[in-house]
């Protein structure tokens, strides 16, 4: 079976498109390695999903770290990404303790949410060996800043800058670009101005690869859903495989889980 790694992924660029879910625990980890998806995001939404938080602010390292932990002992098959909580990148040295305990853990790599200013934080991460994936566009870590969940980069200035940040964070040594919320052809764009795998979530089809939180795909999120989700039903395998099936072949996201302008 796939042991999917960064080195898969890169090679994948242009040539296939990936998958990816959020994972918290061993028994989701199981499926998940099990079927067809390649890679499992221990995502802060667990602040949500798990805990019922009204966002992800609250959660920390340490709750990080668990996760992490839980979903590494079933994995056997996917790349494991594992977020910096809230404020673990606001310097060098945080960042770099929190890489260390997600990493310890059973991380393969970790993802930070933020804009251009994340340089020197790549940069350290890199130094240090730390694979990373940076998330722009809507970075729910930032959602009183923004006031909500907002699609971002519908004007030219907030544009300009998230292609900016993406090459930025890209010549500093991010290994991953993750796009969260912003029309589809700004993500088209992103996408092709850097060499390194571009996964989106609300982002449209033409991203490297695609990413969805776990209990929005199966169908277990009692809250209104987001107009980018697509739900899957039946087994967790079977589920799974339908959305990597759709991602493979580009039948999702379709039209209508775009923001197309
Ligand atoms: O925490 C998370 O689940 C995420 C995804 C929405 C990309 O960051």
């Amino acid at each position: 079976m796939k042991r999917t790694t960064i080195a898969t992924l890169r090679s994948q660029k242009g040539q296939a498109k990936f998958s990816c879910v959020t994972g918290y625990d061993a028994t989701f980890a199981h499926w998940i390695s099990e079927s067809d998806v390649d890679v499992i995001l221990v995502g802060d939404s667990l602040g949500m999903v798990i805990q019922g938080k009204g966002s992800t602010v609250g959660v920390s390292l340490d709750e990080m770290a668990y996760h992490t932990r839980c979903v590494a002992q079933t994995n056997r098959n996917c790349l494991v990404i594992s977020d910096l909580p809230f404020m673990q990148a606001a310097s060098v040295d945080r960042a770099l303790d929190g890489a260390q305990a997600l990493m310890q853990a059973g991380a393969e790599m970790v993802k930070i949410e933020g804009d251009e200013r994340l340089v020197p934080i790549v940069d350290a991460l890199n130094a240090a060996g730390v694979p990373v994936c940076v998330h722009l566009g809507l970075t729910p870590q930032f959602v009183h800043r923004f006031g909500g969940y907002k699609v971002q980069g519908r004007d030219q200035a907030t544009r300009d800058a998230t292609l900016k940040a993406a090459q930025a964070l890209t010549a500093a040594g991010a290994d991953i670009v993750l796009l969260e919320c912003v029309p589809s052809d700004l993500a088209r764009e992103v996408t092709e101005a850097v060499s390194v795998p571009v996964i989106g979530i609300g982002a449209g089809a033409d991203t490297d690869g695609q990413i969805l939180v776990l209990h929005d795909m199966l169908g277990f999120n009692p809250h209104r859903l987001a107009r980018f989700v697509k739900v899957y039903t039946g087994s967790p395998l079977d589920a799974l495989n339908a959305y990597a099936r759709d991602v493979r072949d580009g039948s999702f996201p379709a039209a209508e889980h775009q923001f197309l302008d």
